[in-house]
């Protein structure tokens, strides 16, 4: 079975001709003489208009049940559009059906809320908005690797099960094998102790940096915080390249070069989807999105953000104070209403912060970076990592970690230490900034949430 693609048929300069299409049947409407029915087989966002006399090949069985959802063949010629809105057309010579479809199909109507797509998640991709999402999340993975493929970055696997916490955090899932119904636990753990999904593939990816100098992860990991917000899920997909020889402002460089280099891509390679999401789900995405591949983005210190948030006259529900977490709405403060711009803020204190973050000279602050942008707040977290033996074993200690478990870290700074950086970009959290969707659970396939796990 040969068939053509909807998308080299509506972008073709020429009439392709005789073609055979293949697709779902998104409405329909019937004359006494013909149908028009529109084709959608997900392969761009606009459908295929298909017109069908009642006088060809298969009519009764392949165009009368063929009601929306329905799965069609279609043959025919491609013809030039008499109506509006499209240059071609499909003149049908034969249509069958495929797949007949009950009556209950659930993507009958427009305008469906997110809660209610969300409950039928095997279906929406084959609306309008979450095909857009699906097919600007391929193409965004696809521009990463070529992003940093193009610099030299090698692409590393880091495993996805693991036994230590990155980011000290303690929000992992635990991995057990069990017997009957009982978890095996102590001398019969699978790995002989306790195991855990990863929470970044960071510290692995350190050690392929002190090797290959830069190099870059691209994965799924999993965070076991009871966060009920817009912008956390307990499974995501994280980028993080990691560069020897690499202090804090060429990291912070990098990052900002991505975010732009992926935001340029998406307005010239998914012109059609956006105009769909700047049309539906957000009126100043694109205009956003010009706004960000062309402005060079802001950078200010922890210290001066603190500064800046206390003397804004705004009331927040957190308070601010120097030694306190930045929460949400100081970040979109921050990149909103104050810069109005992507903004990385850098230079935390120590105590707020991982133990593997670079202790600055200042003895307060470590060399680590966020960069916030406009209707989301941390897209990316980063830091120069700290290379000096001494100092990282201090900084286990303070936070309270077992050196024992981590000893494989700690040799990369006895076997040729060198400075070295990288950051962790949240790939549904580029996607909620290019797409303008403002839930992450509606840029994930099959979202994982705490209490949700269907599909
Ligand atoms: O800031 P985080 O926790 O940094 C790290 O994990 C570092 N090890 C990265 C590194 O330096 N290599 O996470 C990095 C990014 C965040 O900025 C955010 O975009 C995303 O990962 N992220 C989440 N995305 C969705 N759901 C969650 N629960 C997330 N937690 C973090
Ligand atoms: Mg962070």
């Amino acid at each position: 079975m040969s068939r053509t693609p909807v998308v080299e048929i509506l972008r073709s300069e020429t009439s392709p001709g005789a073609v055979v299409v293949m697709g779902w049947v998104r409405t329909k409407r019937d004359s006494k003489t013909f149908s028009f029915i529109e084709i959608n087989d997900g392969s761009c966002l606009a459908n295929l208009q298909v017109v069908a006399d009642a006088s060809i090949g298969g009519y009764d069985e392949g165009v009368v049940p063929a009601r929306t959802g329905a799965s069609v063949v279609v043959e025919g010629t491609i013809v030039a559009s008499q109506g509006q809105g499209q240059r071609w057309e499909l003149q049908a010579a034969k249509v069958e059906l495929l797949g007949a479809v009950d009556d209950d199909y659930p993507l009958q109507k427009k305008g469906h809320s997110m809660e209610f797509m969300r409950s039928i998640a095997h279906l929406r991709p084959r609306s309008n908005l979450f095909g857009a999402v699906f097919r600007m999340r391929s193409r965004m993975a696809f521009v990463i690797h070529r992003f940093f493929q193009e610099r030299g970055f090698v692409y590393v696997h880091t495993p996805i099960i693991t036994a230590s916490d990155c980011e000290g955090a303690g929000e992992m899932f635990r991995v057990v094998t069990m017997e009957g119904n009982v978890v095996k636990t102590g001398d019969a753990e699978f790995f002989g102790k306790p195991t855990y999904l990863t929470v970044s593939g960071q510290l692995e990816g350190e050690t392929f940096a002190c090797a290959l100098s830069n190099i870059y992860t691209f994965g799924p990991t999993f965070r076991a915080e009871n966060s009920h917000t817009s912008r956390h899920a307990s499974e995501f997909w994280m980028i993080e390249p990691e560069m020897a020889f690499c202090d804090l402002k060429a990291d912070m460089d990098l990052a900002e070069a991505m975010i732009k280099y992926l935001v340029s891509d998406a307005l010239e390679s998914c012109a059609e989807d956006l105009d769909f999401l700047n049309r539906f789900i957000d009126k100043g995405l694109i205009e956003r999105l010009e706004f960000v591949r062309d402005r060079v983005f802001e950078r200010i210190t922890y210290t001066e953000a603190v500064e800046l948030l206390k003397a804004s006259g705004e009331t927040f529900e957190y308070p601010v104070e120097y030694g306190l977490n930045l929460q949400s709405e100081h970040e979109r403060y921050l990149t909103e209403k104050h810069f109005r711009c992507p903004t990385t803020v850098y230079n935390y204190p120590r105590e707020i912060k991982p133990f593997y973050m670079r202790k600055n000279d200042d003895g307060k602050t470590v060399a680590a970076m966020d960069l916030l942008v406009p209707g989301i707040g941390e897209i990316v977290g980063g830091s120069q990592r700290e290379e000096r033996l001494d100092v990282l074993r201090a900084n286990l200690n303070a936070h309270g970690l077992d050196e024992s478990h981590y000893e494989w870290y700690v040799d990369l700074r006895r076997y040729g230490t060198v400075p070295h950086a990288g950051f962790g970009l949240g790939f549904e959290r580029l996607l909620m900034f290019v797409t303008g969707v403002a839930n992450i659970r509606d840029v994930i396939p099959f979202p994982r949430t705490p209490g949700v796990a269907e599909f």
